[in-house]
């Protein structure tokens, strides 16, 4: 890996268990700077728990995790802290506090990591929630949303520290056909505008043909395949084709 310019993440033959579970066994996969990485596969894989190695939520068991060029394996909590800080994490379910407002929760991360004043605060939360395409909703409660409304909210929450790069773990669950469309196209324009980074897990082959750069393809604790949403087409791979067609 050059230092003048590395990759955004890089994974060296990771492995994780849990209990007797063997869940990661062996990945190895490069995330480029400024890309979008789609990671695929079936439920139960394993696609959460490459997330969380990547802020340091899980630490591996054997094998080597880089981000911006730095070896973070062994990082603690203090240390990974301006990773976190520089990495938006969109949770599976994508939780909001449901006792605050949208602008409240859009805001948190602002009032929590920086000293910047509250009328400063009301100009970045209103910037990022028409970002993603939300105006004059800020005093609703989140509980009056529609899903992809949420998922919005989220993705705001998510932006609002101006992050390198962006993790959604499985962004579409449980919205309908025209929403998951309208969120897919959303994380790229989101993608283009801040210029980041954005590695995205889901099992929604559809999104990930729409939003996708690359396609990391997880099967049995290994990436199985990278490639371009042509690439993964067009590979013969019987596994890969029997997944593509579910
Ligand atoms: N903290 C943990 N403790 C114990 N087991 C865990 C933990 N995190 C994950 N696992 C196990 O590891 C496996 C992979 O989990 P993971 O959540 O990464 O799957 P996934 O690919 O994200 O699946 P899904 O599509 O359901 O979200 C599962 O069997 C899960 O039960
Ligand atoms: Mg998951």
């Amino acid at each position: 890996m050059g230092k003048r310019n590395p990759p955004f993440a890089f994974f060296d033959e990771v492995y994780k268990s849990f209990d007797t579970k063997e869940v990661l066994r062996g990945i190895t996969l490069l995330i480029r700077k400024g890309e979008v990485l789609v990671i695929l596969g079936g439920s139960g894989t394993g696609k959460t728990v490459i997330l969380k190695h990547i802020v340091g939520l899980l630490p591996p068991d054997a094998g080597r995790v880089f981000v911006n060029g730095e070896d973070v394996t062994n990082f603690d909590d203090n240390a990974l802290l301006p990773i976190r800080r520089k990495v938006g994490f969109l949770f599976q379910g994508g939780a909001l506090f449901d006792s605050m407002s949208v602008f409240d929760n859009v805001a948190f991360p602002l009032r929590e990591h920086t000293q910047m004043a509250e009328s400063e605060i009301a100009l970045k939360v209103q910037e990022k929630l028409k970002l993603v395409g939300l105006e004059n909703i800020d005093w609703m409660m989140p509980d009056k949303l529609s899903g992809g409304m949420r998922k919005r909210v989220a993705l705001a929450r998510a932006i609002i520290l101006e992050p390198e790069a962006l993790l959604y773990d499985e962004p579409t669950t449980g919205l309908d056909p025209i929403t998951t469309k309208w969120v897919s196209k959303l994380m790229r324009s989101v993608h283009e505008n801040l210029s980041i980074t954005s590695i995205i897990v889901t099992h929604n082959i559809q999104s990930a043909m729409t939003v996708a750069d690359r396609i990391a393809f997880l099967y049995r604790g290994r990436i199985k395949f990278v490639g371009t949403p042509d690439e993964i087409r067009e590979t013969d791979d019987p596994i890969i084709q029997e997944f593509l067609k579910s």
